[in-house]
């Protein structure tokens, strides 16, 4: 799929004042710096249009971004950050399980897991919990670019063998560096599918 364009819409709070939900939409989610917004960048060939940080806890609000006029990316704050208040961390992840829970044209979910990690349990409860809630998703693998090859095989294989332990059937997965422009095709490819069977249930 060409993005041909790709343009922010709004930043919420709420998921019911994000935008009317009557085109197919896929979030971002992850451990806070992970990769979400610089992924979105990376997949709508724009650097700055959803803003990045080096430090841990950047995006705040559900953000809606049109690709192509026609589906919606969304970038979501991080959870699992340490260092913001109990408070802040819980407001966050109720907005974040407000919006995963209710938000009815969310197709699916791409929860972006740090390549050079080993699996944690913060992001294999999170895919418990979305399991449990029926919400499908699938799996990024970020950073890429920080390991050789074999060595970022060799990580996905052990991720896999860790979740074949939990699930009957383990998520599509994905490889990709934002910085290396590396896994765009796979990830649109699998978002034009959906968007073709969305098309198809209208
Ligand atoms: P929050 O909004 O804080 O939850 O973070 P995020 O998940 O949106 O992460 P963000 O995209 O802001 O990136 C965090 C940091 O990781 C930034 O310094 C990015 O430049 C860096 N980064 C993101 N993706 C990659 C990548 O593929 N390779 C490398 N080397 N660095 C990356
Ligand atoms: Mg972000």
């Amino acid at each position: 799929m060409k993005v041909q364009e790709a343009k922010y819409v709004m930043s919420n709070s709420d998921y019911l004042k994000c935008p009317s939900p009557d085109l197919p939409e896929y979030a971002f989610i992850g451990r806070s710096n992970v990769g979400k917004s610089s992924l979105i960048n990376m997949l709508t060939e724009k650097k700055s249009l959803a803003k990045t940080s080096q430090q841990p806890g950047k995006t705040q609000l559900i953000n809606h971004y049109l690709i192509n006029n026609s589906w919606y990316l969304v970038d979501l704050p991080g959870y699992g950050y340490a260092k913001v208040s109990k408070v802040e961390r819980e407001k966050w992840e109720k907005m974040i399980g407000d919006y995963l829970h209710n938000r009815e044209n969310l197709i699916c979910t791409f929860v972006l897991i740090d390549i050079r990690h080993s699996a944690l349990d913060v992001d294999l409860d999170f895919m418990e919990g979305l399991g449990e809630a029926g919400i499908p998703f699938h799996i990024i693998f970020t950073k890429a670019d920080k390991l050789k090859a074999s060595q970022a095989a060799a990580q996905v294989d052990a991720y896999k063998k860790k979740l074949d332990l939990i699930w009957d059937e383990t998520p599509p997965m994905f490889i990709s560096s934002a910085e290396k422009n590396e896994g765009r095709e796979p990830i649109l490819q699998a978002i034009e599918t959906y968007n073709q069977s969305f098309e198809k249930t209208k």
